[in-house]
């Protein structure tokens, strides 16, 4: 149930672009109108092949904007403003192409321009045959667009108007207007609002020689959730990354490195902090003396690899001074009695709490989409139920909220 409070005197600036599911807007209009948003909207040249601009106008009460040339709203509302008087941009339906305009950072049409100069929310609803959909080409636009903060609801599966079934119908308009609340209500909760955090994520690697590294599996998609989800209540970000696939999340800074000396580096640099959460799985040992020549097979015995440790990036900013970050949350990689050597592990790198995950053969905590984990604490141990790394970060996030605001 959508909530009238939360979007009472909201302003939404829609874009409507060229689909078929462009006849669900104007429902979409009359629902949010009902709850006191004021709806503004852009219709793209195809949009308007969809639904009439006296439709959308009539429904909105406001004149439709159309034309990136027209003098007469360039003068009168230009692109800035459109956006400016708007607390959230929805597109709906949001087209393949359109996406990928966005993704490209493209500023051909009104629409386009209007999305590319805002700095308000976005959210949008995608719409588009099952297949195009489906394109390694639309869903890496997609994933990129999520990946600098673009908010999206659906698209639903289902009969489409093609006569095809599956992913790409656009959401109904009251699973849209929920949408909205949402993205208004996170918004509206910042606890960490004028908090600094540091977050390490992925493995290091260790140069053997100039070619050849020691790494491990870690993919960082549990860190770097952690860093968007502290980010998301309000926290101010800086994601120390090992070598990833990911792209870098929303709204935080982020160091890119390689070794766990560069990794303790970044994070002295991003000190003074408040919180301080290490979910990177750092090597303990890189190889003594790795030379700037590849080492060469020249027949005789393989060379033997001398190790030495690496500094403890957790424990180091665990060490009691005035620089220690309030808080300081470590994670324990463990293969079998996870919460006796996560416990133990708490107390010997002197960090506040810790994240125990079982990482054995089969559990698919490295580099998988889940995770299970035990948050251990000074007063006692919560065991989680597995979840996504998203849900694991989105709750540490809450804790760590809790710890500062006391609720
Ligand atoms: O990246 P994913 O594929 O999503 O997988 C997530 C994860 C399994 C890597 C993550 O959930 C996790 O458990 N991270 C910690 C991995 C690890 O190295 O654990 P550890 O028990 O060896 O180290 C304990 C703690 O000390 C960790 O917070 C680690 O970041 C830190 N550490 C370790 C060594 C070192 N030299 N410096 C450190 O800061």
């Amino acid at each position: 149930m959508a909530d009238h409070a939360i979007l009472a005197g909201k302003r939404v600036l829609l874009v409507i672009a060229g689909g078929i599911a462009a006849y669900k807007s104007l429902e979409l209009i009359r629902r949010l109108r009902e709850r006191g948003v004021t709806v503004r909207a852009v219709l793209t040249e195809a949009g308007a092949r969809f639904v009439t601009p006296l439709s959308v106008q009539a429904l909105t009460e406001d004149t439709v904007y159309r034309d990136l040339w027209s003098l007469t709203d360039e003068s009168e509302m230009g692109h800035i403003r459109l956006s400016r008087e708007a607390d959230l941009l929805v597109v709906a339906p949001a087209t393949a192409n359109l996406l990928a305009r966005m993704a490209a950072g493209m500023a051909d049409d009104l629409a386009a321009t209007v999305l590319l100069a805002t700095d308000k929310p976005v959210l949008v609803a995608p719409a588009m045959n099952v297949r195009m959909w489906q394109h390694a080409a639309t869903q890496a636009n997609m994933a990129l667009l999520e990946s600098r903060g673009v908010r999206r609801i659906g698209p639903n599966d289902g009969v489409m108007a093609c006569n095809e079934y599956g992913p790409g119908r656009m959401a109904e308009p009251m699973e849209i207007v929920e949408a909205i609340a949402g993205v208004f209500a996170a918004e509206s909760h910042r606890p960490l609002a004028g908090r600094r955090a540091i977050v390490t994520s992925g493995p290091t690697h260790e140069p053997i020689d100039p070619v050849r590294y020691i790494a491990n599996r870690s993919s960082g998609k549990q860190g770097h959730a952690i860093a968007a989800a502290l980010a998301a209540l309000g926290a101010e970000v800086t994601l120390v990354s090992g070598p990833t696939r990911l792209p870098d999340p929303a709204g935080c800074r982020v160091a890119h490195i390689e070794t766990a000396r560069e990794m303790l580096a970044a994070c002295e640099a991003a000190l003074p902090a408040d919180i301080a959460v290490c979910a990177a799985a750092v090597a303990d040992w890189r190889v003594d003396g790795a030379g700037d020549r590849k080492l060469k097979k020249d027949g005789g015995a393989p060379p033997a690899l001398a190790l030495t440790e690496n500094p403890d990036i957790l424990a180091t900013l665990s060490r009691p001074g005035e620089r220690r970050p309030a808080l300081v949350v470590g994670f324990a990689a463990e293969t079998g009695d996870v919460l006796a050597y996560a416990t133990a592990k708490r107390a010997r790198k002197g960090c506040d709490w810790i994240v125990a995950n079982d990482v054995s053969p089969g559990t698919g905590t490295f580099g998988g989409s889940d995770n299970t984990v035990h948050l251990i604490r000074a007063d006692g141990v919560e065991s989680w139920p597995t979840m996504p790394k998203d849900a694991v970060a989105t709750r540490l996030a809450e804790a760590v909220a809790e710890y500062f605001t006391g609720k």
